[in-house]
């Protein structure tokens, strides 16, 4: 078979990558410690980062558009937290006790974001979004959580389900199907189709989840009214309505989606860009559903919503990072959010030209700083939801990503949105277009 160019140029400019990846090959399954790290042939490993580039081991500098999963808002290394980090290093990394940079980070929160009326620290947004739904069967006695087709909440067991286009298969052995059948999965961005199925659970909702972009599903924004149409769903029913904001929080505005979107939900997670680089999760929500989570007030009749935390949970360098990520966030606020925004708007008209003078038919889709191309074919014309994703043009996306990778030194996680941060710059959306025409002239794109 013949290796496409930039597949050879990729391997040549990777050969310790190759090995290093060999090695993991017999110490982790499939040579990686999270599924979506992998990519064809093989990832290339990172020695450091700085900015908005990613080193690699064999001397290669990337531009990073993947960017930490999404969360390293501030640009890799950054200043403010790698300052903050190095003073809390010598103070201990883990107090296993409470402290007052979690008391820190928390009012910080809540001052971006009232509704955080109260919250809980864990280490990873898997574990906020699993105790958001714990809540709301607490609340309200009920079992069905509602969630996106395509929505991802993490690996959480009761969540992994309708992930993967087509969505009509289990998400892998291991789970056992009694658990599907307190989970109902509904269409983003098709309101209609979503309340007639709510309706004929509505009695047994304990609560919707949705995220208000679909992230990993392929940087979906929401349509107009859906997610006050959902919302008010909730409220008429007694529902909780849940929004997973571990993307969207600090990232669409300040105050995340919430703002953005102007949205009151009664639960919200949080995560990424909170923890400043260091692992993070946060459960947040209005002081009548948290506060079941009270050990305190926990009697003999009555025991609390276990929602945990964990050993890692409120770590001092969290902390430590999560308020220097946000104290910049706040005190910088027009310019940063500003900056990234308008690259991201620039760069979706930018790609969509691009593609539409070579007649490539794409849709550029995203909102603020996120922005994902998608190659369009007769099977999905537009992309609302994520099984037009799963339709579109996947494969030419990697080789689009991959050629960009090997060609131009610019990195996306394959088939994963991209995010700026305040390390890019215009000269870097500048060389993306530039890029992106080479890429088409040269006929990698031609199907
Ligand atoms: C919307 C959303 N929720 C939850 C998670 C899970 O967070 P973590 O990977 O920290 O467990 C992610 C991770 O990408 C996410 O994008």
């Amino acid at each position: 078979m013949n290796i496409p160019s930039y597949q050879s140029k990729y391997r040549q400019m990777t050969e310790g990558s190759k090995l290093l990846y060999k090695k993991s090959t017999k110490i982790f399954p499939g040579g990686i410690s999270h599924n979506i790290r992998y990519f064809q042939p093989y990832p290339f490993f990172v020695k450091k980062s700085k900015g908005k580039t990613l080193y690699d081991v064999d001397g290669n500098a990337f531009t990073d558009y993947w960017m930490g999963h999404w969360a390293q808002i501030l640009g890799h290394a950054s200043q403010p937290i790698t300052k903050a980090l190095s003073t809390q290093v010598r103070k201990g990394t883990l107090y296993g006790t409470v402290n007052e940079a979690s008391v820190e980070l928390g009012s910080l929160i809540q001052k971006v974001m009232p509704l955080a009326e109260l919250l809980r620290f864990s280490s990873t947004g898997s574990e906020a979004t699993m105790y958001a739904i714990r809540l709301a069967r607490a609340k309200t006695g009920r079992r069905v959580i509602a969630k996106i087709i395509g929505g991802w909440h993490g690996f959480n067991t009761p969540l992994l389900q309708t992930v993967n286009y087509p969505f009509e298969y289990e998400e892998g052995p291991g789970l056992i199907q009694d658990e599907e059948q307190f989970i109902e999965s509904i269409p983003f961005n098709d309101l209609d189709r979503s309340i007639k199925i709510l309706e004929s659970i509505k009695d047994d909702l304990a609560g919707i989840i949705v995220e208000p972009v679909l992230g990993g599903a392929g940087c979906i924004p929401p349509q107009e009214d859906y997610l006050t149409g959902l919302q008010e769903f909730a409220r008429k029913t007694g529902s909780m309505y849940i929004l997973d904001e571990i993307v969207t929080g600090f990232r669409l505005s300040l105050g995340g989606a919430v703002q953005y979107y102007r949205l009151d939900p009664d639960l919200f997670t949080l995560g990424k860009i909170v923890g400043g680089g260091m692992p993070i999760g946060v459960v947040c929500g209005k002081k009548e559903v948290m506060a079941l989570a009270d050990p305190v007030k926990r009697n003999s009749k009555q025991s609390c919503c276990a929602i945990g935390g964990g050993t890692f949970s409120a770590n001092p360098m969290t902390m430590t990072a999560g308020m220097a990520s946000l104290k910049y966030l706040i005190k910088n606020r027009r310019s940063v959010y500003r900056k990234i925004n308008n690259l991201g708007n620039q760069t979706r008209q930018g790609l969509n030209k691009i593609f539409s003078e070579a007649r490539i038919p794409v849709d550029v889709t995203g909102v603020g700083s996120l922005f994902c191309t998608h190659f369009l074919n007769s099977e999905s014309e537009r992309i609302l939801d994520a099984a037009d994703v799963g339709k579109s043009n996947r494969n030419m996306l990697i080789r689009y990503q991959v050629a960009l990778m090997s060609n131009h030194r610019i990195f996306f996680l394959p088939l994963k949105m991209g995010a700026f941060s305040e390390a890019h710059s215009e000269r870097d959306m500048n060389a993306l277009f530039d890029s992106t025409r080479s890429i088409i002239s040269s006929g990698i794109l031609s199907s």
